[in-house]
Formats: structure tokens, sequence, C-alpha cells
């Protein structure tokens, strides 16, 4: 007899096309959208924050789910649940929006200011929205097989299903996945009354005399899993990669599923961003129309010779963007040119600012996000760089793979577990991989690509040896799917 279909509830902070930072909006749109291809009625939720188009997103309003009221501490605001979808060319999954004006509408950042970079209540904000997501299934009397959490935001789910609404939710089982064990979401104890819940649940959702979303999200969970198999062992004892806190996570067993990539939007062949469509056959001259592209864009004059790197970042430490800032003079003595795509730390911008003044015909600058510049960059680019501190999984070496970028990468995280160095003997391997978070150890790894693009028969093996990886959704897909049943099936 054939598995039969599940019913999942996928919950995350940041859904792509709706709203996104990082990697998990793209991983929130992908993942869904392969589960539903496995079969299974899949439905998403996420907030609705004020810089998301009602009319571009079709966002429409559900009669069942109008001014619901939700406490926060001694008061109540009311949430109003609304519907849209997000598709592919082949299928199409409900998504659901909670709205409210305070935490929400009234807010263009996701997070934080984006001009202050101050953060928001983002404890209130968030014990609203994971109520309104248990509220929302209530309501609707739907009590899905899983509820699939992601990422700190969504870590006080388990904690009302399983304590306040345990009834209702007894046959609904909770996976809990982390995209990054750094960011936590640790608020003040005096948080805690602002949830609602018992007191007794208090100690599982503290950690350090904090409220801390995480430890709740793990406690909670039937199973958890984190973004790839290096970084749930590095969680464990390493300092950086934890947020500091491996012994945090030492009391719960967490399984590494590397994501995928998705392969329609992030596809050189179907990519509704490029112009200039290409796949491993044609990828020479596909990619040199997409560089001229990408140079006028950037301004960058034609240099014929003149291999392009390129970098698409949160502007931050975890990037490795002050590793990238100090290697910068160096590599400008090269004949290279860079593009950089990113916002983030503002004295990291404003020091890659002054080099761009003094560098502008060798490096451009896009602050800001820009989804489509992103797809050309990847089109466009002949090296990816990622000097990341540390990468719970890294999705932009993936995308940079499929499209022929060549990736330059630390041996940290994810980035372990999908990029090899190229062996010119035996012509195999994905990138460049340097060890040591240091200038010199990073500038060498350059070195070794701008080398080898002087041989153009060696780059076309690493090229061909990048766009011949799989890294599709469908066998990360199959392994939550496993997971799923595996924790159905244990009463
Ligand atoms: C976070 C991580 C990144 C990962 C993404 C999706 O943004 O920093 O490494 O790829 O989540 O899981």
């Amino acid at each position: 007899m054939p598995d039969r279909p599940l019913s999942i509830l996928f919950v995350s902070s940041e859904v792509y096309p709706f709203a996104k930072t990082g990697g998990l909006a793209d991983v929130s749109h992908a993942l869904p959208i392969a589960l539903r291809e496995l079969g299974h009625d899949v439905r998403v939720m996420l907030p609705k924050y004020g810089n998301v188009s009602e009319r571009r997103n079709r966002i429409h309003e559900i009669n069942r789910l109008k001014e619901v009221p939700i406490a926060i501490g001694d008061t109540v605001e009311l949430a109003t649940i609304k519907s849209s979808s997000m598709q592919n060319p082949r299928t199409k999954v409900q998504a659901y929006v909670t709205t409210n004006f305070t935490y929400f509408d009234s807010k263009k950042g996701l997070y934080a200011d984006p001009i202050t970079g101050e953060p928001y209540n983002n404890d209130e904000r968030f014990i609203f929205f994971d109520r309104s997501v248990v509220t929302t299934c209530l309501l609707l009397g739907w009590f899905p097989d899983i509820i699939h959490c992601n990422g700190w935001q969504t870590g006080l789910i388990g904690a009302y299903i399983r304590t306040m609404h345990a009834r209702e939710f007894a046959k609904t089982k909770l996976v809990f996945t982390i995209h990054n064990a750094a960011d936590q979401g640790v608020f003040p104890a005096s948080s805690l009354e602002k949830t609602g819940l018992p007191k007794e649940v208090y100690p599982r959702i503290t950690h350090a005399k904090h409220l801390n979303f995480t430890k709740a999200g793990m406690e909670f969970a039937d199973a958890i899993t984190t973004v790839s198999p290096t970084y749930a062992r590095e969680i464990l004892r390493d300092k950086t990669a934890s947020g500091g806190t491996p012994t945090l996570y030492r009391n719960y067993t967490i399984e590494g599923i590397l994501n995928g990539i998705d392969s329609y939007y992030w596809n050189p062949k179907t990519d509704p961003f490029i112009e200039h469509h290409y796949d491993s056959t044609t990828w020479k001259e596909g990619k040199a129309l997409n560089k001229k592209v990408l140079r006028e864009r950037m301004k960058l004059p034609h240099e014929e010779k003149a291999p392009l790197l390129a970098t698409i970042a949160r502007l931050g430490e975890a990037k490795g963007i002050p590793l990238l800032i100090e290697v910068l003079p160096a590599l400008l003595q090269e004949q290279v040119q860079i593009v950089i795509l990113g916002e983030g730390d503002p004295s990291l911008t404003a020091s890659l600012e002054k080099l761009a003044a003094k560098h502008r015909s060798k490096l451009a600058l896009f602050i800001g996000f820009d989804d489509a510049l992103a797809h050309l960059i990847e089109a466009g680019a002949d090296m990816y760089l990622m000097p990341s501190l540390f990468e719970p999984c890294g999705l932009n070496q993936m995308y940079s793979m499929a499209y022929g970028t060549v990736p330059i990468v630390r041996a940290t995280g994810g980035l372990i577990d999908t990029v090899t160095e190229f062996d010119p003997e035996a012509r195999t391997g994905t990138g460049f991989v340097f060890h040591d978070y240091t200038a010199e150890a990073f500038l060498a790894a350059i070195k070794r690509a701008l080398a080898l693009y002087k041989k153009p028969t060696y780059w076309a093996s690493l090229v061909a040896n990048c766009m011949s990886q799989d890294f599709s959704w469908a066998t990360s897909a199959r392994q939550y799917d496993a997971i799923y049943r595996r924790i159905l099936s244990a009463r």
C-alpha cells in the first residue's frame, strides 16, 4: 500500500516571495513546494510585514479568521488571518498570513528598523504570531499530522500545543528546524509572562535565566533538525556555530538534513529573472551574455580578460565580510572585477563604499536587496566568494554551482558538505576551499582560482563538475518525509 499523504503546516517568519532577509525564505518557499510535489497537503504560515503588498501577493480575507483575539500578557491584540498562495509552473501551495497593524503592518523591516538597526519588540511580535498559528488551526478545526516550525521565531508553538491545547493537537507531531543556532530568540525573564503559558512550563522555555525561543522549540519537538550534517555536529562543540552555547544543544538529538535549491527559479535554463538562458553545454556563451548585462547594470567597464568575482550576502560578521574587506586591497591589485550585493552592518557597508569609490572600474556595490540582480549575478559571475565565519547550510554556493559559477568557500558547516577543492590531476572537485579564518588563507584560495581560470580546459572541467551536481530538493524533501513518518508512527 502506498504511504498516505500527510497534512503539514509549515511555519516560518519569512517565506519567498512574500518576505525575505536570507536563505530561510528560500527554503520556506522551496521545501513546501517539494513536499506538495510528493503528494502532501502542505500549507505555509507567516506574518505579513509592512512592506508586503496585499495586491501584488493576492492576499485576501477569510471570513472565519477576522479579528481574532490573541492574549499578550494582560492585554488582547487582534489578529486577522488572510489567505494567499505561492506557486511555480508545476504546483501551488496555500499560504496563511497573520496580519496585525501594530506588530507587523506598521513595520517596514522584518525584525529590526531598517534605518536605525534597532530591533522591534520581537518577543511580543512572535508570541503573537505563534499564538495566531495555534488559533488558526483551532478555528479551522484543522489539526495537521505535522506542524513543521522553522527558526526561533516559531519556537513557542510547541509549548502552546502541548500544554494549553494538548487535547486538540493530540495527534499532531512537531518538527523544529534550526536555521541558525547562534540566533536563538533570547529575551529577559520578564517576557515570560507575556507568553500566557502556565508557570510550570517556564523552566522548559528558559535558558540561562532568559526566555529562549529556541530552547522552547527543542523542548516540545518530536524531532529536531538543522540544515546540514556538518552543522549538526558543529552546534554541539563549536562556540561560534552555536552562538556561544554548545551546552544548550547537547541535551537534544539534532539531525542534519542538507537544504536543496529550487529547480525552477534557481536554474539557468528556466530562471525567469535572466534574459539569456543556458545549460551545461552552452554555459560559455550564456555566461558571456549575462556578464555583459551585469557589467552594464553595475557600471563596470568591459574588461575582456578579467574574471568577475561576486558575493551576495547579509553584510555582517557571520558571512565573513570583515575578512573580505581585509583581502580586497590585495585582490584589487589583480586583474579582476568584483560585484557585491547586500545590506547590513553600517560600518562594514561604509568600508566597502570607501573601497568602491577608490576602484570604480573594478569594484561595484549594490547596497540593498534586489532579487532579480541576485539571479543576474549568479548567471554572469565566474567565481563566488563565501568566506563565512560559520554557515548552517548556505544556499548561494549551491546556486553558484548550478549556474557554473565556481565557489570559493571557507570550510565550515554546510559549505563542507557541498563544496570540494578542485584537483587538477584527477579533474575532480567543485571549487576552492580554505580552512583558517585568515586573510592569507582566503587570498591563497582566490589566487588558486585565478590561476586555474587562465587554463580554459581545466576551468571547463571545473564548471562541468559544478553544473552536474544535484542539489534539487527532491532528495532532502524525502528525508523530511521519512522523519515525519517516523515520529507519526512512534506512539
Ligand atoms: C540561515 C543560515 C544559512 C541557511 C539558511 C536556510 O540563513 O545562515 O546558512 O542556508 O538559514 O536554512
